[in-house]
């Protein structure tokens, strides 16, 4: 892959997908700037660490200094406890676009969630126009997120492009997977969208592969030029027998956002079926 002169800032950098990514990303552009709480000491060349929580202005202002572009992944990234999810995905990506915003940094793709819209049916196929119906108080951040996004392109013009991440690994999980997987290499062709291509404004995008059962219509990432090379389909039999071994779940099973959506949840089905 050709590589281009950008210093790309990856937050959340020793999780799960910032682990996947670094690679990918220090295949395309000169300059990776990792950050997370959590240390990070396996540094290649054109990698450094800087160690910083995302509610830490100081921290962030720092951290934002000479960056082209933000993959932002940090954060709490299941269901968690609201003073949790308010410190990371609230408060600290506030304090990060507005220190992204005061350095001048161009362009932010955000890791936004399928638990954004966890409880539409699985039986409603919906694109991104479709209102936000957040499962858990960790999908209601990932609103917010898009929200935020949405304000610092108009008032700022920041180039924005939050991707509804369904999930990653490398093969889909079970049944509800096969509809939201994504291969990492896949993401990665979104986030380059994000860095790279010259039109974007503020978009959001569904983060899976080319999998037929999927519950979303991917348009807006299709016309920005994404290509996806991974079908969920190939996995079907890995999928399944992890499926037989789950088991139902009565509510979740209903639902986009699976058990994030059964959790916490009471009254009567019928009072959401099925707008
Ligand atoms: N993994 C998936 O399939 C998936 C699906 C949908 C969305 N996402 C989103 O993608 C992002 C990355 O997911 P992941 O699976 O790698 O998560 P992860 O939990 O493995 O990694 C998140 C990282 O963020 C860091 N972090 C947490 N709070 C922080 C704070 N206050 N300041 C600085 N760093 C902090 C953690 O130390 C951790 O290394 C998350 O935002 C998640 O919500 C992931």
């Amino acid at each position: 892959m050709t590589e281009i002169n950008k210093t790309v800032l990856l937050t959340g950098a020793a999780g799960d997908i910032g682990t996947r990514l670094r690679p990918l990303l220090l295949s395309r552009y000169s300059r990776i700037i990792l950050s997370d709480l959590q240390e990070i000491t396996d540094l290649a060349d054109r990698e450094s660490f800087q160690k910083g929580d995302l509610v830490d202005k100081n921290a962030m202002d720092d951290i934002c200094k000479g960056v082209d572009a933000i993959v932002h992944l940090g954060g709490q990234s299941v269901e968690g406890d609201w003073d949790t999810v308010n410190h990371c995905n609230i408060q600290g990506m506030f304090t990060l676009m507005e220190a992204a915003h005061q350095a001048g940094v161009e362009r932010l793709v955000f890791a936004s969630s399928n638990h954004a819209i966890g409880m539409y049916s699985r039986n409603r196929r919906i694109c991104v126009d479709s209102k936000v119906r957040p499962d858990s108080r960790y999908g209601l951040s990932k609103a917010f997120g898009e929200a935020l996004c949405s304000l610092y392109a108009d008032k700022h013009g920041m180039r924005c492009l939050s991707i509804r991440i369904g999930n990653v690994a490398d093969k889909p999980l079970d049944l509800r997977r096969l509809s939201m997987w994504i291969h990492i290499e896949d993401l990665f062709q979104l986030i380059q969208i994000g860095v790279e291509h010259p039109d974007l404004h503020n978009e959001i995008v569904f983060g899976c592969s080319q999998n037929d059962r999927s519950f979303w219509d991917n348009g807006p990432a299709f016309r920005l030029g994404y290509r996806p090379k991974h079908k969920a389909e190939d996995h079907v039999v890995h999928a399944m027998t992890n499926q037989k071994e789950t088991g139902p779940d009565a509510i979740g099973d209903n639902f986009q956002g699976g058990t994030f959506s059964s959790a916490e949840f009471d009254g009567d089905l019928e009072r959401i079926r099925w707008s």
